[in-house]
């Protein structure tokens, strides 16, 4: 196959490689406000972890040079994860599988609600999900009923737009995007009305 063809493929799957710097921000950040007990994360699982023939897997990469271990699964077979061929949502979930401290990724886009939805079935009580997705998944009529139901705990806004392609390392994004923290448990509605 063409490099030409691969890429598609990828985009196919909604397959974008992080930029590492998004994810140092973001998580000095959060740790910098000591909010959460970021630190006793254990059990955390990218499942959609991205990585291919020239690219790592941003955030278990970037979590691992924090000294964290992740778990990497992703449908891709091309991809870089530990465990491939794994449709997230196809896993069934069951109380002897929510037992993750921490889920975080970089969805693909169109799946992003399902996915949320998912992962919070994987999660312990208090465990944190945490997606990065463009701002304006705040909005929308659609998805009115799933801000108003979901526990999100924040939403560290990147004033600075990224980019997705590594060739082109100059390209930004042409909207923001921030990284949503959900946190099993937590109050619905506390942090963001949507009307
Ligand atoms: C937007 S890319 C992000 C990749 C990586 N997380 C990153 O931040 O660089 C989304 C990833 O989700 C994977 N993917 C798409 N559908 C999936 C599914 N149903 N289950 C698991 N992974 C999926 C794609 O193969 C792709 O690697």
């Amino acid at each position: 196959m063409s490099s030409t063809g691969r890429g598609y493929e990828r985009h196919a799957d909604d397959y974008y490689v992080t930029p590492h710097w998004l994810i140092h921000e973001f998580l000095d950040e959060f740790k910098k406000d000591g909010l959460w007990d970021f630190d006793s994360c254990v059990d955390i699982l990218d499942p959609s972890a991205g990585g291919c023939e020239k690219y790592p897997m941003s955030y278990p990469t970037v979590l691992n040079n924090r000294g964290f271990n992740v778990e990497s699964w992703d449908l891709r077979e091309d991809s870089r994860a530990e465990r491939k061929g794994i449709n997230f949502l196809q896993l069934n979930t069951g109380l002897e599988l929510n037992q993750y401290d921490m889920i975080i990724t970089n969805p693909p886009f169109k799946l992003s609600q399902q996915f949320v939805y998912q992962a919070l079935n994987m999660v312990r009580s208090g465990g944190l999900v945490i997606f990065l997705q463009r701002l304006n998944w705040l909005g929308s009529a659609k998805r009115k009923t799933m801000w108003q139901t979901l526990p999100l705990a924040s939403v560290y806004v990147h004033s600075k737009r990224p980019g997705f392609d590594p060739e082109k390392p100059n390209k930004t994004d042409s909207i923001e995007y921030a990284h949503f923290v959900f946190c099993k448990g937590y109050p619905a509605n506390a942090e963001l009305l949507v009307i």
